[in-house]
């Protein structure tokens, strides 16, 4: 076997070995990505999810976990953008961040909770304004929308239009109500919520 051969047949079986392992990391993450996206684990790997998020009348009570159909949303539908680099992203980021913000914030009452969630409401709401309501619409298609009262019609087509984006309107949604900051507004074109 010569030099040229032998070369040749490393770099082939390097590539092998780096596509397996390549599909070995990426289905890993994948099942990861799973295990840690159901509301079982979000709610109970801290008790906060629980205690202050998942058990709420709000939220047990809302319209997303509500239809007639049985068809739930839960948290990873509405808080991880769908995409294994993006799921895989933004659950390491908001893993992290959110570890950290239990090292350096004090949530052992429902009042210290409370004290925070303005702060963590802004948060998820400039995500969604930031990547154009992209957990919504995994679910919610804006041509296929169809709403019941004349209002509705109309700000969809007013949506549309100006391309304002799902949260820009549909805040509070499945939460504590949270009241909106001004520049949440300002960024949002000041629609009145569509809650009201
Ligand atoms: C139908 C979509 C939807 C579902 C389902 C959902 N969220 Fe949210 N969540 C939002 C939106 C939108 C916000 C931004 C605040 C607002 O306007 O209510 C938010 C805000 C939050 C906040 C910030 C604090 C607050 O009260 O606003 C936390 C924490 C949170 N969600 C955790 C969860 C957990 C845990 C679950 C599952 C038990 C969950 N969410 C299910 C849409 C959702
Ligand atoms: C897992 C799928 C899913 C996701 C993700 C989802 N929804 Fe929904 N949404 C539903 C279902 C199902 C209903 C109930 C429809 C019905 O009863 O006809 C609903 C109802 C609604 C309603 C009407 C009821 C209400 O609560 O006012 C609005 C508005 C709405 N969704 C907006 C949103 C927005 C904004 C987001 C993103 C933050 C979102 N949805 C994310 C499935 C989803
Ligand atoms: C400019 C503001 C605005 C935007 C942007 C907007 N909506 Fe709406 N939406 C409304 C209003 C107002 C209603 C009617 C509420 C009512 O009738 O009580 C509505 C109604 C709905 C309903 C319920 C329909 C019904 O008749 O029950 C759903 C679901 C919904 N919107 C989802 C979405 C989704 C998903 C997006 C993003 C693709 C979106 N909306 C963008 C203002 C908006």
């Amino acid at each position: 076997m010569n030099w040229r051969h032998f070369l040749k047949r490393s770099i082939l079986i390097a590539t092998f070995i780096g596509v397996v392992i390549g599909f070995a990391i990426a289905l890993s993450l994948e099942k990861v990505d799973q295990l840690t996206s159901t509301d079982a684990f979000c709610s109970n790997s801290c008790h906060m999810m629980t205690d202050y998020i998942a058990y709420e009348p709000v939220y047990v009570n809302s319209l997303h976990r509500t239809t007639y159909t049985g068809i739930q949303a839960g948290c990873a539908d509405c808080h991880i953008p769908e995409g294994l680099l993006a799921a895989t992203w933004t659950h390491a980021i908001s893993g992290m961040k959110d570890s950290w913000s239990l090292l350096v914030n004090d949530f052992s009452t429902r009042e210290k909770w409370n004290k925070q969630r303005a702060q963590m409401a802004y948060q998820v709401r400039d995500q969604m304004l930031a990547n154009n309501s992209e957990t919504c619409r995994s679910c919610h298609q804006q041509d296929a929308l169809n709403p019941r009262r004349e209002r509705g019609i109309r700000h969809h087509e007013l949506a549309q239009r100006n391309n304002v984006t799902c949260i820009a309107c549909h805040y509070n949604l499945v939460h504590e109500q949270v009241a909106p900051r001004p520049e949440f507004l300002s960024i949002a074109g000041a629609w009145p919520p569509a809650t009201e």
